[in-house]
């Protein structure tokens, strides 16, 4: 059912443009004005009257029938309302029949969006940094691919670099292939750390660092099997991580992929007349100077981390003709990827309007900082380990008895850690803290988890849902309150996708628990009346499915009981 447009079409006035109206509407702050209205703020000042005059004017000009049924101007709003029961049968049937695909659509049919997210580097620990980068490219996957969207995850790995070099320098000289294989990345971090103190030290080590990341370039047999070896130990521990988190990728092609892929790139640019040699280095400049040259070729040869980011956008464009890419990755970049993008579209690339960096901010512990060389790392498994310990104690606690917790506890942990960062906007630096995102009573995961759980025990005690439904059982503001929230929830996915945003789900499945559990605690469904008990379930029942649904968009588990 598209309410919006019973909305749109039952006013009977040529005056405003109904495209407008239509993306004017919404649901009032407060359920007891209506169940849609269209707020006339924005259109006082090109109508040149107040938003007071225009709301009378919309209002007076509704025809009312069918299942809308009173219409009224209030401050500036023109208030709908539909025939309660009628509504809320619709939504609710509407919602369950649809089951798992309520909410989905296919707007993105035969479009297609590349997501670069995670790009974890290799033999870099998996830190707390790259935990918002990978849960938000994870969600942003699943949001546009429930809109119909072919979606290619890519993991842009960092697997090139002169670190690489220090690498083997330090595993020759110091490394010990049963801890590395015990202790994987943490076992290579550590020889990394020591290359770095050592090298204070005794500066030689620098020179046989250059030419051990020479070797590699040069393809030397020992260097590769080497440069393989950490990655392999590498991608096996981060495998953990992402199975854990319910994360997948389409395409591994990393930095080392685009090695043999820079150079057209390259020669394209200076037959264009792009590229500039600056103190022998290879660069293209801005316009006035409105940003930084972008650095692309040192004078030495050797490229760079945008040079690789330039072939890998034609790859993208050549093998998957995207619609759009996106590129969730920390504020920090700004500068490169605008740097990139604009190169793009001096090299006339139309496409470069497509792209699109999906910019985040920082995590960080509240215990402080951290940095790789200097071994001060907090390790995403161990903040993962601890968060599952953490609501394993709780269920002792609170349910000792309750049947298979170690997974529930796996569910619970891993979930609050990720609705956690998912839950501001993602532009914003976050602290992180355990008791924050474990609270049972807060804004949190495990809150919402348990809103679900607790619509499962409602079906416990009272059986399924029975033929005769009485919707007058849900004429109250509470349960009005849930049949909105459930109606939106479409909208809420399109508005989340717009805006790469999975904090718009994140908040809608708080708001929908919080009237679930208003409702819960204010009205009775078991020993009312059989029809009016029946309408409730139903209720129920569809709140459950869109709790559930709107976690497994954030790659959230939901545990039938807690
Ligand atoms: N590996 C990089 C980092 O950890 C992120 C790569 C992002 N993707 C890209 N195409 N540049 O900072």
């Amino acid at each position: 059912m598209d309410y919006r447009k019973i909305i749109i079409d039952s006013i009977q006035s040529n005056l405003y443009d109904k495209q407008v109206l239509s993306e004017l509407i919404a649901a009032p702050k407060d359920a007891g004005m209506g169940d849609f209205c269209i707020p006339c703020f924005k259109l006082a000042k090109e109508m040149r009257k107040s938003p007071a005059v225009i709301a009378e004017e919309l209002a007076s000009a509704v025809k009312t029938g069918g299942i809308l049924e009173e219409v009224k101007a209030v401050a500036g709003f023109v208030n709908f309302r539909f025939d309660k029961a009628r509504f809320a049968q619709q939504v609710l049937n509407d919602a369950i029949q649809a089951g798992e695909n309520y909410g989905k659509n296919d707007e993105g049919k035969g479009k297609t969006v590349c997501i670069d997210y995670s790009s974890v580097n290799i033999a870099k620990p998996f830190h707390m940094g790259h935990l918002l980068n990978t849960a938000l490219g994870g969600a942003i996957y699943r949001i546009y691919k429930a809109l119909g969207y072919e979606v290619v995850g890519i993991n842009h790995l960092g697997d090139w670099g002169t670190q690489f070099g220090k690498l083997i320098v330090a595993y020759k000289r110091w490394g010990d292939r049963e801890d590395i294989e015990k202790r994987g990345v943490r076992g290579l971090v550590d020889i990394y750390v020591k290359f770095h103190k050592e090298e204070e030290t005794c500066p030689e080590l620098s020179d046989e660092a250059r030419s051990w990341f020479k070797a590699i370039e040069d393809g030397n047999e020992e260097a590769l099997e080497l440069f393989e070896y950490f990655k392999r130990i590498t991608l096996k521990e981060v495998s953990r991580i992402y199975d854990r988190l319910h994360i997948s990728f389409d395409s591994y092609a990393g930095e080392s992929f685009y090695n043999d892929k820079m150079q057209p790139v390259l020669d394209e640019l200076s037959d264009k007349g792009l590229l500039e040699t600056s103190n022998g280095a290879k660069v293209v400049k801005f316009q006035d100077d409105t940003m930084p040259p972008c650095l692309l070729q040192r004078s030495d040869g050797a490229t760079l981390y945008a040079t690789r980011d330039m072939a890998a956008a034609f790859y993208r464009k050549k093998t998957y003709d995207f619609d759009k890419c996106l590129y969730v990755v920390a504020y920090q970049q700004n500068l490169h990827f605008q740097q990139i993008f604009k190169v793009l579209e001096m090299m006339g690339c139309q496409w470069h309007k497509d792209m699109i960096h999906v910019a985040h901010g920082m995590v960080s512990l509240e215990s402080g900082s951290m940095s790789t060389r200097g071994g001060n790392v907090v390790f995403l498994e161990d903040v993962l380990n601890t968060a599952v310990a953490k609501a394993k104690a709780v269920i002792e606690e609170k349910n000792p008895m309750l049947e298979g917790k170690e997974l529930i506890a796996e569910q619970v942990g891993v979930g609050a850690v990720l609705f956690g960062v998912l839950y501001n906007s993602r532009i914003k630096d976050m602290v992180f803290s355990f008791d924050k995102v474990l609270n049972f009573e807060g804004e949190t995961g495990p809150y919402v988890q348990y809103t679900y759980a607790r619509c499962n025990s409602l079906f416990e005690k009272c059986g399924d849902i029975g033929e005769e439904i009485d919707y007058s059982g849900l004429d109250n503001e509470e349960c009005r309150a849930i049949v909105g929230l459930i109606e939106k929830y479409p909208e809420i996915i399109k508005e989340s996708a717009k805006k790469y945003e999975p904090s718009v789900v994140t908040r809608y499945v708080v708001d929908l628990s919080q009237a679930f559990n208003k409702f819960y605690f204010e009205h009775k469904v078991k020993g009312e009346a059989e029809g009016i008990k029946n309408a409730r379930l139903l209720l129920t029942k569809a709140t459950g499915q869109v709790v559930a649904s709107a976690l497994s968009l954030l790659g959230i588990e939901t545990p039938q009981k807690m």
